[in-house]
């Protein structure tokens, strides 16, 4: 009797044992999953990747493109885009031009409260580098004010028309946005062509370049969303990629 109550009060130790040790090694383990996470997040932080200046380098640790239409918003081809954004979860970010977000205040609108971007693209789609200093700045701003009235918000990225603008004409708050895949959508490519140009361009950090003007575009659209996505690709706002 006696010899068995040792050896339960043994055999009871050595299960605490293992328990408080199992216990204890779960908890290091834990930190150290929890370690491991901060330091692959630390190596896509913009700090640890200014040091590469090579732009596929940015994003590698989560493949993520944007998808982003100018000149808009087109009465009858935008609602179509939208349409099929919001269908395929997919957030993207339009460059507007001042003007045409005035008359069409209501697809403006639309935008933003399905989860897109609004870019500035100028108030009257002019070359700003053939303006005068003042002018330029004039076009920016007032298409910023136009924007803002609409959305109650201030857009912080421009995407100058032609991809042209003097450094001096950019207000401070406002960060220039060009493209590193153009599908060439306003030349009336057919959509085949368009989905080409993507496939052989996409990469990690992509910015695709398309117009919410054409037909063309919208019948490619949703092909090159899945082509896209069975690469392996997020979609995410212009802001969400520069800022990853
Ligand atoms: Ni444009």
């Amino acid at each position: 009797m006696k010899r068995n109550q040792i050896k339960n009060i043994l055999l009871f130790g050595v299960l605490c044992f293992l328990l408080v040790s199992a216990l204890i090694s779960g908890l290091n383990q834990n930190e150290l999953t929890a370690a491991g996470i901060l330091a692959s997040q630390d190596s896509v932080l913009p700090a640890d990747t200014s040091a590469s200046p090579e732009p596929e380098e940015v994003p590698l640790a989560r493949k993520v493109v944007a998808l982003t239409f100018d000149d808009g918003p087109h009465e009858e081809i935008t609602p179509q885009i939208l349409d099929i954004l919001k269908k395929e979860k997919v957030p993207a970010t339009f460059f507007l031009m001042g003007k045409k977000a005035e008359e069409y205040l209501k697809l403006v609108k639309r935008m933003v409260k399905e989860g897109h971007q609004v870019g500035n693209h100028t108030y009257s789609h002019v070359d700003l580098s053939s303006l005068s200093n003042q002018q330029a700045k004039e076009e920016i701003q007032r298409a910023q004010e136009v924007i803002e009235k609409i959305t109650g918000q201030t857009p912080i990225l421009l995407r100058p028309p032609f991809g042209k603008v003097r450094e001096n004409e950019v207000p401070e708050d406002l960060i220039v946005v060009e493209w590193n895949v153009d599908t060439l959508d306003w030349t009336g490519s057919s959509p085949a062509q368009i989905l080409s140009r993507v496939q052989k361009q996409v990469k990690p950090g992509a910015i695709i370049l398309m117009h919410d003007q054409y037909e063309g575009t919208v019948e490619a659209l949703e092909e090159l969303i899945r082509e896209v996505r069975e690469r392996g690709y997020e979609f995410v706002t212009v802001e969400e990629l520069l800022f990853f």
